[in-house]
């Protein structure tokens, strides 16, 4: 089969299409056809090495010390099963699903387990439109609803509403009953509002942490503000939670626990079945829906990690795989 492969971490351009051969299922797996495939902010930094700092040291040991161990990169798909290995009985061949695979996702066929983050397509989504969900959508729920606590009523944050993370984050705040306010560019703050934010603020010309705010949560996703600038603009029992956290939040999340006043909450994200039947559940009844940034075909793998890398894309960047 052709794959996207690296042997060495660098930048974009460390990425071409080879053949390699292809995997079959091993008892409990699924071997997946891919059709589309997403390169998540993961991907770019499994591909560069590029982790935060205290991600650094278990980052390296994860994709490999001096070189990367694992050529094929890719954790989102979409698709349609291709094979079962033994003891799967509840998939069956030619059923259409995605999810998140450790890796290797980045290529015509990819092995993923049954009992893991696969789960059958809602109809009336595009296999493009069903990669774009599980990087986000899972971290999304995860963070907003079981580590953030939000319930109905509460105002709720997002910095970085146009991301990857971000258009989940509004969506699933907004479902979870929340007053959303979204942070984004001049140039997204229409996708924002038309995710369900109630007011959408551009980071370009608002200081938008305005003290005595009063929200509930404010959810960072990238790392652009800190939780002494947020602070003043979080109600007096609310949350900072930040998706990229380094040293200084997680030594605020124990500090912060212990005190009067807000605090930081510092949490990382699985992708899981049970995530991913919930998100396709609210994807079916219409309550999210994916955005698609852009999507290339597989020969222009390394476009793609650029459009990723340059951190301006809207929701997410889709690979379309040859054999689709
Ligand atoms: N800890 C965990 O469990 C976990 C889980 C998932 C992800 N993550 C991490 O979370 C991070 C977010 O990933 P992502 O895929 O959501 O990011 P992303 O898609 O790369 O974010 C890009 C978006 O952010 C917007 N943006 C850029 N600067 C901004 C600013 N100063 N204020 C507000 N918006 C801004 C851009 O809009 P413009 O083009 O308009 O600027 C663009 O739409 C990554 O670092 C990832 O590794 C962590």
């Amino acid at each position: 089969m052709r794959a996207c492969v690296y042997e060495e971490y660098g930048g974009p351009d460390v990425v071409s299409v080879a053949e390699v051969a292809t995997p079959s299922p091993k008892e409990g797996e699924l071997l997946v056809k891919v059709a589309a495939a997403s390169v998540t902010t993961a991907d770019w930094r499994f591909r560069s090495a590029s982790f935060p700092v205290v991600f650094a040291l278990a980052g390296r040991l994860l994709v490999g010390v001096l070189r990367p161990r694992h050529p094929v990169l890719g954790m989102d798909f979409a698709g349609e099963v291709a094979a079962i290995g033994a003891g799967v009985s509840d998939f069956r061949v030619g059923e259409r699903v995605f999810g998140a695979a450790t890796r290797g996702a980045h290529a015509e066929y990819v092995t993923v387990r049954a009992d893991g983050a696969v789960t059958r397509t809602p109809p009336g989504l595009s296999d493009a439109e069903a990669a774009a969900v599980p990087f986000g959508a899972n971290s999304a729920l995860a963070f907003l609803r079981d580590f953030g606590a939000v319930r109905a009523g509460q105002r709720v944050l997002v910095v970085g509403a146009s991301g990857g993370v971000g258009v989940w984050a509004v969506q699933i705040a907004r479902h979870l009953g929340a007053e959303v306010t979204g942070v984004a560019s001049a140039k997204n703050l229409e996708l924002v509002r038309s995710l369900g934010a109630a007011r959408a603020l551009d980071y370009g010309s608002e200081a938008y942490l305005e003290p005595g705010a009063g929200y509930d949560l404010i959810f960072d996703t990238l790392g652009a503000t800190t939780f002494a600038q947020a602070r003043p603009a979080l109600a007096p029992s609310g949350t900072y939670l930040p998706l990229t956290a380094g040293l200084r939040e997680i030594a605020q999340s124990i500090t912060t626990r212990f005190g009067r006043g807000p605090r930081v909450k510092f949490a990382i994200s699985a992708n899981t079945r049970a995530l991913m039947e919930e998100n396709a559940a609210l994807l079916a009844a219409g309550t999210l829906r994916p955005i698609v940034d852009e999507v290339f075909p597989m020969e222009r793998i390394a476009d793609a990690h650029r459009r990723v890398e340059g951190r301006h894309k809207r929701g997410s960047v889709i690979v379309r795989m040859a054999a689709a």
